[in-house]
């Protein structure tokens, strides 16, 4: 399939006012985060680092991400919003409401979301989120928010055994796949009008569309923090998009997403 990754193409389907518009794309590299950490601080809101291959890619909880070339959309957004770390708690469910909204409009399918970051396709994740920070200024604002969007358009589980039963891809739904340049632009468009809203302090709307693609609402659920797990049953999100759960002894919890992790009750 012809799919060049060219800022061109790129931009010929972007549609943002300020996201999206300095990008630059590298053929391969460690980290699109780690390289806007060593190599990027000082670009401007807004600038988009992709990579056709990551050879280190990061996920949360010191995972990896399995990039390979030309399998997916590797890239890394820089913003500058100003903002105290908790009023940005939500930044992380925005960008996975984006994905999801992106991929529905240039695919018409209806991806999930598996708190607190990872989009799900038929039962599979096919996309993660790493949103880090750097520096804080003395009104305790980060300087820089990096969020690091992976997202896999094919994925052979013949190659790759041991995420066979976990990874998938836009692939295992669609006929024909979208370019790159068309969908990651698509993610940036879907990312804007959301992210605008945050920085203006309304996430009532984006909290209600997060919640609206949750799988584990109502759900039996297993929660993993550390070494310890334990059942529960998730009842609800916090307007700071931490997960309520109840456990079975009755006793609620507020689940951050930093350390921990959850998976459906029989997996
Ligand atoms: C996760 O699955 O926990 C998050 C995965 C995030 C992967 C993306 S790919 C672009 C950016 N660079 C990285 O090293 N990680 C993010």
């Amino acid at each position: 399939m012809n799919d060049i990754l060219s800022s061109q193409q790129l931009l010929s389907f972007l549609q943002t006012k300020r996201l999206g518009h300095s990008l630059k794309i590298l053929s391969c590299t460690d980290s699109t985060n780690t390289q806007i950490k060593q190599n990027y601080k000082d670009a401007p809101e807004g600038f988009v680092l992709l990579a056709e291959q990551q050879t280190a890619g990061r996920g949360r909880l010191d995972r990896k991400f399995l990039s390979p070339k030309g399998d997916g959309i590797y890239f890394s957004l820089v913003l500058r919003p100003n903002r105290s770390m908790r009023d940005l708690s939500l930044l992380t469910p925005l960008a996975a409401v984006a994905v999801c909204e992106a991929i529905q409009t240039v695919c018409q399918i209806a991806p999930s979301i598996k708190w607190v970051n990872d989009v799900f396709l038929r039962g599979k994740k096919i996309c993660g989120i790493l949103t880090e920070t750097c520096g804080l200024s003395s009104d305790g604002c980060p300087a820089l928010c990096i969020v690091g969007i992976g997202l896999n358009l094919r994925f052979n589980p013949a190659t790759y055994p041991e995420l066979s039963r976990i990874a998938g891809s836009i692939a295992d739904a669609v006929e024909t796949l979208p370019t790159r340049a068309q969908l990651t632009a698509a993610i940036l468009n879907a990312f804007e009008p959301w992210y605008d809203a945050l920085i203006r302090g309304e996430s009532e709307q984006l909290l209600q569309a997060y919640r609206d693609r949750l799988l584990c609402l109502g759900k039996k659920i297993t929660v993993q923090t550390g070494e310890v797990s334990y059942p529960a049953i998730c009842t609800d999100l916090t307007a700071d998009g931490n997960l309520v759960v109840q456990d079975q002894q009755g006793d609620m919890h507020v689940l951050q997403a930093g350390e921990i992790c959850i998976r459906p009750a029989n997996a």
